[in-house]
């Protein structure tokens, strides 16, 4: 069946029911996440269904979800027909779960942050934000180490030797 003129916008067209702006568009373009084709007059126009996959990019942005995240989902999404609500279902519920995995990872920063409230050690070594694979992670939050009676740091003089 041959595509109807109503089937397809201009650009000016996409971005008056977007508010998507042209540089971004050719930006999406570039990437491969929306695709155009020229009309008469060597007009670009973009198939009506292209909307629902820019409302996808919009909701990803305002969700803080990388384009290139965006891009492996759009890869599994049909390029001739809008998507359906089952592909929306699931699209949701990938960034749903890449969104519960971000919040227990700031959950877990948020932690370790708790621990540095107070302590100001800045510690290349001892620091859980500055040194996230520190072997003394292990042994629970925080400056574990300014928490030991003798404590003192390889790049720190003894405590005899500080000025007091
Ligand atoms: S400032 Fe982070 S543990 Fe001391």
């Amino acid at each position: 069946m041959r595509a109807s003129p109503d089937d397809h916008l201009t650009i000016g067209e996409i971005i008056r029911r977007t508010g998507v702006p042209a540089s971004a568009l050719h930006f999406y373009e570039r990437k491969g996440l929306i695709f155009s084709e020229r009309g008469s007059g060597n007009q670009r126009i973009f198939s009506r269904h292209m909307l629902r996959r820019i409302s996808l990019i919009i909701v990803a942005k305002r969700l803080h979800i990388p384009l290139s995240d965006v891009a492996e989902v759009f890869a599994t999404l049909p390029t001739d027909h809008a998507p359906t609500h089952r592909d929306w279902q699931r699209v949701s519920r990938a960034w749903k779960k890449q969104l519960e995995e971000r919040r227990r990872a700031i959950e877990a920063l948020e932690q370790e942050l708790t621990g540095c409230i107070g302590c100001g050690c800045l510690s290349m070594k001892a620091c859980l934000l500055l040194n996230p694979d520190d072997a003394l992670r292990g042994r629970g939050p925080g400056p574990v180490r300014l928490q030991e009676p003798d404590a003192t740091f390889p790049d720190e003089p003894p405590h005899d030797q500080r000025r007091r």
